[in-house]
């Protein structure tokens, strides 16, 4: 044993296992910070919910994920946003231990997903993608089984049931047949549903895709209202307003790759304009324009429809764009978006 004051004993032997046994950081934490040897100067920090560096999927020959790093933080709502087929999904697959890494590191809540697939797993509330809630059952019925799985004693299922559907705004649809409800109904109970054995981390994957706007604001307010009580959310989306809206910190994927990562309004400082102008031109083809209008602008994106225009002041340049005699059909002014991010960063949009 080491020698000196049992404080000090405890945060040698603290130091030394860390060393050893890094992914454990988390629980040396919690153990050193209740025994209070541990303070905000400590060096042992929490470790990440989810730390990914150069990881692979590949179907075949074929790389869904190509070498993604990325770190999410206790108490985080982490995006990440992309269009179809970016390898939203197979990422989140390789963080909820679905499917196993091709290649690199990941750690889960402080664990290897391939020795500890069961352990992270009972940690983790999960949003798939598409509803995988039984329809012939009733609502409580399908909270009931899910608390099973994670050997919760009846009773306290029954009791989280109540809060949970409370939460989703589902309590008078209780003993309803899933088979009744709209679409935003299912994606709240999927959520009541994740949220049953009180998770570590949450996970949802385009957790709003297919709804009406009603019924994604909705959802938003009740995802908002985790975050807001600290629960760790992912949440993928192809939604920039979602991504917007939700997230602290997000990273932009493409084809595999992250094309750009930070807060969203940090995003939209460092690769857009304050402001952007959008024209449109009748039928002439808005190619011609543009080359018209270069002086006017930071840069300039040739839409199908219409004509982007990269500002600082929208307003002053659109009369810049009347004073040399053109009339734009339509004509808008407005704040730059994760959209416009993504439109710099890869020269397509989100939603095709
Ligand atoms: N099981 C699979 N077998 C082969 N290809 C797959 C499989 N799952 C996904 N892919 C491919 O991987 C790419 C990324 O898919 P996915 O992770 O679902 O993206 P996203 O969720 O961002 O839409 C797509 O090109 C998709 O067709
Ligand atoms: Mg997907």
């Amino acid at each position: 044993m080491l020698k000196g004051s049992p404080e000090r004993e405890l945060k040698e032997f603290l130091k030394a296992v860390r060393l050893e046994f890094e992914g454990e950081g988390q629980v040396l934490y919690e153990l050193g910070r209740k025994r209070g040897v541990v303070d905000s100067e400590s060096k042992l920090a929490p470790a990440p919910i989810v730390e990914c560096r150069d990881l692979v999927k590949r179907f075949d020959s074929f790389a869904a994920v190509d070498g993604i790093s990325v770190t999410v933080n206790q108490g985080e709502s982490f995006g990440f946003l992309g269009p179809n087929g970016a390898g939203k999904t197979s990422t989140m697959r390789m963080i909820s231990c679905m499917s196993p890494a091709s290649e690199g590191y990941l750690r889960v809540l402080g664990q290897d997903p391939e020795t500890h697939g069961p352990e992270i797993r009972s940690r983790l509330g999960l949003v798939p993608q598409e509803d995988t809630l039984e329809l012939e059952l009733s609502l409580l019925d399908n909270l009931l089984i899910y608390g099973r799985y994670f050997d919760l004693p009846k009773k306290e299922i029954l009791q989280r049931a109540d809060r949970l559907l409370d939460f989703a705004q589902l309590t008078d649809r209780k003993h309803d047949k899933v088979d009744l409800l709209s679409g935003g109904m299912r994606r709240r109970l999927t959520i009541a549903r994740a949220l049953i054995s009180e998770p570590d981390l949450l996970i949802l994957d385009e957790p709003t895709t297919g709804l009406d706007p009603q019924a994604r604001h909705l959802l938003w307010d009740r995802l908002y209202r985790l975050k807001s009580d600290g629960v760790t959310l992912i949440i993928t989306t192809h939604y920039m307003d979602e991504a917007e809206q939700l997230c602290d910190r997000l990273v932009v994927m493409d084809h595999g790759h992250i094309v750009a990562e930070g807060a969203p309004r940090q995003l939209i400082e460092d690769h857009s304009t304050p402001e952007v102008l959008e024209l449109r031109f009748g039928n002439v083809g808005h190619e011609e324009y543009s080359a018209g209008f270069e002086d006017l602008a930071e840069r300039i994106e040739v839409l199908p429809d219409r004509l982007l225009l990269y500002v600082h002041d929208g307003d002053e340049v659109l009369s810049a764009v009347h004073s040399r005699g053109h009339t734009p059909e339509r004509s808008l002014v407005r704040r730059s978006t994760l959209e416009d991010v993504f439109l710099v960063l890869t020269g397509r949009t989100l939603v095709d």
